[in-house]
Formats: C-alpha cells, structure tokens, sequence
C-alpha cells in the first residue's frame, strides 16, 4: 500500500472532488532535506496546481524536447502495440498528469477497456480526467490519488491483461536505486503477465540538455523557485523566492540534469519551527534528472525483474520509448 492513496470512482463520470492526503509527511521530509549538509528538497513536491501548471508550460517550450518528441513517437509505438495487445486491457497510467500521452494509445489500442490513472496532484488530475471522459466516454477511467513510489493497491481489479505506462522520462527523476525499486513496485503493482510501457530520456550533448533545463522564457526558473512558495503556503515559512537563484547543468559523471536553487545573500528563513541557515552561494539541490542509453537502461530493467522486449527511438535518438515485459 501506499503511503496515501485514494480513489476518484468514476461511477457515472462525476468526480468527487477529495482533500489530497499526500502531504502529510511533506513537513518531516521538508525539514530532513534542509538539515542536511548539501540541502535538499525531493522533487515530487514541485508538483502542487501551479507546480503543474508550470510544468505544462515547460512542455510547451521549444527548448523542452522531451515532451514533444515523446509525443511525436507515441502515435508508432501505439500502432504496432495495437498488434500485440489484442484481449481485453487495463492501462495503469503511473504519474498521470495531463493525460495528453494516454491519448494516442487510447485511439489506436481498441482492446483498452480500463484506464487508471495514479496521480500525486488530486485537483489536477480530476479536472484531466473530465476531459479526457469527454473524448473517450466509453471508457471506465479509475482516478487514484496517490504516491506511485509505492506500491499501489489498484482498484476494482479485473482479470485483464494490465499494462503499465509511464512517460514523460519521470523515471530519470529517481536516483538509480529508487529507480530499480519503482520498477519492482510497479511489477507488484501491475502482477504477473504484466507489461510496462516507459519513456526514458537518452544520453546527449550537454548543450542540448543545458538549454532545455534553462529556457529563454525562465519558466523552468518559475517551476525551480515555486517549492520555495509551497513551502511557505503549506508549512508557514518565510522564504524569499527572489532570494534564490535558479541553477541547472549537466553533471557527466553522474549522467544527470541536476537542477538547483542558489541563495544570493547570506540568510535565515523559518521553516515550520526551525531556522535554517543560508551562506551566500549555498544550494538548495530539487532535482536529478538521469539520462540513459538503451544499454543502460536495459540493465537497469533487468534488474528489477523486466526484459526489455521493443524499443522505440526517436529521431536523432533524442528519447526513448521502451516495452518491458515482466520477467514472473
Ligand atoms: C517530470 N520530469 C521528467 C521533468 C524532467 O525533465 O526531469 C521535470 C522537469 N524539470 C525541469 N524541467 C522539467
């Protein structure tokens, strides 16, 4: 079980708007991450609703290739899946977010008759569902607010074949140990005979990648700086946002986007009864962003217990699309 999870039953196709529950240990991890000798701040809480307004921006960007050159591969991925996946299906979306990438499988796999979406963020997640309800309304969706770094107890479990899908590369936000354990947990998750569809960002020139965590616009800046305006929503301290620097480069050794916030001035902001010193220049690291190869990220698979059965690259191998299907 996760650590919060609730499900949006979809009965008739209202909504029950429902609190997210999600938060309760936002304080503990807040105040753990800012003890630490390099600061830290875990990246799931960027997504609050502006949070995930501004991601959507960013995928928007020209400078953000990811989103679009994953959504640009999906349509082929989906024809050929359409081949294999032919009995009668539960797709199990981990992270949904927008619902957008769900779209092309859900026009070209007929045999798709359940779709779950698992999401951290409830009130964005409830107003995707309505709309994707509109274009698909035969559809039984099954909204589930929840933390997909656990496992999940899916609901109203059938018989059918589950497919998870996990796009967008959010893998590459866990470390490579918290990756391998996503990937055990969604094979709990999704149960024998499963099969998982998953989007990885691949391994490129650091130029490429520089300019797509530091777009001309500052938005990805916006989305940085944001956990600090949370924090301060949610936990009553007294950040300056203006205060820190967002910062992203690419670290080669680690094979990661890291993305940071710098204090420009030597500070003390209250965080939920503590003080918590900033020298000038001090970090305050909120995300990794790992990139793979094909190898690596096979190896990685397989260590989790799945077999990489297709790949699909994008033009100039700029993402990667992959089917892995679970070892038993
Ligand atoms: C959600 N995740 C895969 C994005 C990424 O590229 O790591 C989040 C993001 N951070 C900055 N820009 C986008």
């Amino acid at each position: 079980m996760p650590s919060a999870q609730m499900l949006l039953q979809s009965t008739d196709f209202n909504i029950t708007p429902l609190t997210p529950a999600v938060d309760r240990n936002f304080a503990d991890d807040v105040l753990h991450g800012l003890a630490l000798p390099q600061k830290q701040l875990h990246a799931k809480y960027f997504y609050d609703q502006q949070g995930s307004d501004y991601f959507d921006q960013i995928c928007q960007l020209p400078e953000y290739y990811p989103y679009q050159t994953e959504l640009n591969l999906l349509p082929r991925v989906a024809k050929e899946l359409a081949g294999i996946f032919t009995k009668d299906c539960t797709i199990v979306e981990f992270g949904a977010g927008s619902l957008v990438k769900i779209k092309p499988l859900l026009r070209d796999i007929s045999s798709i008759r359940q779709f779950i979406p698992i999401d951290i963020s409830g009130i964005h997640l409830e107003m995707a569902c309505q709309l994707l309800l509109s274009d698909f309304p035969d559809l039984s969706v099954i909204p589930v607010i929840g933390d997909f770094c656990f496992p999940v107890d899916l609901p109203a479990l059938s018989h059918q074949q589950k497919i998870g899908f996990f796009p967008g590369s959010t893998i590459g936000n866990f470390c490579p140990p918290q990756a391998a354990s996503f990937l055990r947990n969604a094979r709990c998750t999704l149960g024998p005979d499963s099969y998982l569809l998953i989007g990885v960002d691949t391994k490129k020139s650091p130029h490429y990648l520089h300019q797509a965590y530091n777009d001309a616009d500052g938005i990805t800046a916006k989305f940085n700086r944001n956990i600090l305006t949370r924090i301060n929503r949610e936990l009553g301290a007294n950040f300056s946002p203006e205060k820190f620097e967002h910062y992203a480069f690419y670290n080669a050794g680690q094979g990661r986007v890291e993305m940071h916030l710098i204090s420009t001035e030597q500070q003390v902001v209250d965080v939920y009864g503590s003080s918590v010193a900033f020298a000038t220049g001090e970090s305050i690291h909120t995300e990794n962003s790992y990139k793979y190869t094909p190898d690596e990220f096979s190896q990685l698979a397989l260590s989790a217990g799945w077999q990489v059965e297709r790949t699909w690259l994008a033009e100039q191998d700029l993402f990667a699309t992959y089917l892995l299907r679970n070892r038993g």
